[in-house]
């Protein structure tokens, strides 16, 4: 007999085939169209990462997984494909007329699933709940694709949503994981660190308010690693506002390259954040923007790397002005 996790495995990977058939079906004809009009997805692409439909009943997958192939609801609803109906009898369907991204294991295995809705059905996106098998803060989408890019290109770029994902490799570019919207972990980065022997790591999150908050938020979880150079850490933003997936909907892959490997290291990145909202010639916000440089400056551990900084802030507010050098550091 299969153990629990076997089992759960099982009807997980059951699942997923159910939805790339439905996704093949009169049903999930809107479902394909999408996906290859609105997202732009080629066949082998939809194939690839697994794309499928979840029908519109509430009791669909139901029928099939309990019905038809006789799991015990308890483990279907273990699986965290199916809710139990609030102060009634009986289970419904979880994901409803959603298009489905499965998230695999490391061996390539189904853990679980993210629905997208149509249209502007809330949320845009409901993802499995953490099971047995599904543990959100240790996986990362598409690592089990990524991993030998990871390693050939000795880099990894996380990015923040399925479609990031899903457009880049479709375009050539492997070597690239999401998180998954939640908020980046010291355990997800160390997964990405074990392929990459020079530790590059590169954040191209949203380019929007939140993107750049969960930047700073996974700066923040990552601090000490990168004062010791055991990750090398690079931000990239992309201009106007936009995401990975949109950027590459109107620009060459050769253009996304040219924005990775220009990506500014951490540190830069930070000061030039600060320093964006800044009119350095008026003097009061001239002042802030030292007064926000110093602090930063003053957290960091290693007095070289500080002092390196120290010199090319200077440059960056004044071009070399000495005095700003010793300002700067009497500040600190
Ligand atoms: P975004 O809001 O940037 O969505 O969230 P997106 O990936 O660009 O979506 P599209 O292009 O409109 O389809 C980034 C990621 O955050 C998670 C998802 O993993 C999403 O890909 N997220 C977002 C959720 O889990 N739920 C939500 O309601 C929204
Ligand atoms: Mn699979
Ligand atoms: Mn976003
Ligand atoms: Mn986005
Ligand atoms: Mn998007």
């Amino acid at each position: 007999k299969l153990s629990l996790r076997d089992q759960l495995y099982e009807i997980l990977a059951l699942t997923a085939q159910f939805f790339q058939h439905a996704l093949r079906q009169p049903q999930g004809e809107a479902a394909l169209t999408y996906l290859e009009q609105a997202r732009q997805l080629r066949p082998e692409t939809i194939q690839h990462f697994e794309l499928g439909y979840a029908p519109a009943g509430w009791q669909t997958l139901y029928g099939y997984l309990v019905e038809q192939k006789r799991y015990p609801v308890e483990l279907v609803e273990q699986a965290g494909l199916i809710v139990p109906r609030q102060g009634g009898k009986g289970h419904y369907d979880r994901f409803r007329d959603r298009l489905m991204i499965p998230i695999h294991d490391l061996q390539g295995r189904v853990i679980g699933f993210g629905g997208r809705a149509f249209g502007e059905a809330q949320p845009k996106y409901l993802n499995s709940p953490e099971t047995e098998l599904f543990d959100k803060g240790n996986t990362l989408f598409a690592l089990d694709k990524a991993r030998g890019a990871i390693a050939k290109d000795d880099r990894a770029v996380v990015v923040e949503g399925y479609f990031d994902v899903i457009a880049l490799h479709a375009a050539g570019i492997t070597n690239v994981v999401a998180s998954l919207g939640t908020a980046l972990s010291l355990a997800q980065v160390k997964q990405l660190l074990r392929y990459t022997e020079s530790k590059q790591v590169v954040f191209n999150f949203d380019a929007d308010a939140a993107g750049q908050r969960a930047a700073d938020r996974a700066i923040g979880e990552l601090a000490n690693l990168a004062y010791k150079g055991e990750v090398q850490l690079r931000i990239l933003t992309i201009p106007d506002g936009k995401d990975p997936d949109e950027f590459l909907q109107n620009h060459a892959v050769a253009d996304y390259q040219t924005l990775l490997n220009d990506a500014p290291l951490w540190l830069d990145w930070q000061i030039q954040t600060l320093l964006a909202d800044k009119d350095l010639d008026q003097p009061d916000q001239f002042q802030q923007g030292i007064q926000s440089i110093a602090k930063l400056l003053g957290d960091l551990p290693n007095a070289s790397l500080r002092t390196h900084y120290i010199h090319r802030c200077a440059e960056w507010l004044s071009r070399g002005n000495a005095r700003l050098t010793v300002q700067l550091e009497s500040d600190l």
